[in-house]
């Protein structure tokens, strides 16, 4: 480990509630022992056209309340290309900076990745920073715990309108290709049933679970559905149930982007403090290419090429606690 190279930060990809304090995180604790870091904005791209600026402790005060990212994220198809990677590691070497910390999700580190092993020099570590939670190797991903409690508070509001008019409602939510967001937030939220990629659900099981929430007093039913372009998302299955059991009063509300800002919850930014100090830790350490992450509350460091895997899995248990207790 060589104290005379900066430490650069990056975020990437889609922004997460609790970047910030991750950023804070790095930033303080690599000053702390006796680093310098540098921010690097918009992401790859902001690597690749020299976007580069010493950070201090101050410029990092106040921002762990903060949801989105004060480094900008982008996604960059430029990284993705030997040239483009080739400028990243030229602004490296101009920038002196030896270790990279890129906050971001699948994607992000993928890049990572690649970049570290064309570069042998580079030493990069990984934050999971998605709201997402599809890194396998870490329980949970920074500003997936603010998403879901937005979910929750979106759908709380939706059952008041779903039981006053006695509807259905089919919420579509993110994840990408997880359900992680979809069954949790179901869960969280007493919704009837949860569609999700990792487990298919047929329209006539659905009626079985809409007309679940008939049988209760509320008179209302909320199907929380993970997007996916493969099903068609909340609109496909709204205007099958519409096709096929016209007796119910259909809506649909697609939360979008909402989902991904606001201020971090409690849980985001001790994840985010915790695993920001752990990458400088990892560094001191002579690590190299790991994502941190965070297993049975403990920090843990996971091979990119494990984190970025794409088979995360559900635990099954979820879709049976919901299937019980939304009868
Ligand atoms: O990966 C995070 C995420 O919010 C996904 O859940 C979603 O599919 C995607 O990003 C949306 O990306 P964009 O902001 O580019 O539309």
């Amino acid at each position: 480990m060589d104290k005379s190279k900066f430490i650069g930060i990056l975020t990437s990809g889609g922004d997460a509630s609790g970047m910030n304090a991750a950023i804070r995180a790095v930033t303080r604790s690599a000053i702390y022992n006796g680093f310098r870091v540098k921010g690097i904005y918009r992401g790859y791209e902001g690597l690749i056209a020299g976007e580069v600026k010493e950070m201090t402790t101050e410029d990092v005060s106040s921002i762990i309340q903060r949801g989105g990212t004060i480094l900008k994220t982008a996604r960059s198809k430029e990284f993705e290309t030997p040239e483009g990677r080739r400028k990243a590691y030229e602004v490296m070497q101009k920038e002196n900076i030896g270790y990279l910390v890129v906050i971001g999700g699948d994607g992000s580190l993928r890049g990572a990745r690649t970049f570290a092993d064309e570069y042998e020099d580079v030493v990069c570590i990984g934050l999971p920073g998605t709201i997402d939670n599809d890194l396998c190797g870490t329980d949970v991903t920074i500003g997936y715990s603010t998403a879901l409690n937005t979910i929750m508070e979106c759908v709380d509001k939706i059952r008041d309108t779903a039981t006053s008019h006695e509807r259905i409602f089919f919420v579509e939510v993110m994840g990408r290709d997880a359900g992680f967001l979809a069954q949790n937030s179901a869960i969280a939220s007493g919704a009837e049933a949860a569609i999700i990629p990792e487990d298919k659900t047929d329209v006539d099981q659905l009626e079985k679970f809409i007309s679940r929430g008939f049988r209760k007093t509320k008179n209302s039913s909320i199907v929380i559905v993970s997007e996916s372009p493969k099903d068609g998302g909340a609109m496909h299955y709204a205007e099958r149930v519409r096709k096929e059991y016209p007796q119910y009063d259909v809506r649909v509300s697609i939360l979008g982007h909402l989902q991904r800002g606001g201020a971090p919850s409690a849980e985001d930014r001790i994840l985010a403090s915790r695993l920001g100090e752990a990458s400088v830790q990892a560094i001191m350490e002579e690590q190299r290419n790991v994502m941190i992450g965070i297993r049975d509350n403990e920090i843990v460091y996971v091979p990119f090429i494990e984190a970025v895997k794409r088979d995360k899995p559900i635990d099954k248990n979820l879709i049976r606690v919901l299937d019980e207790l939304s009868i």
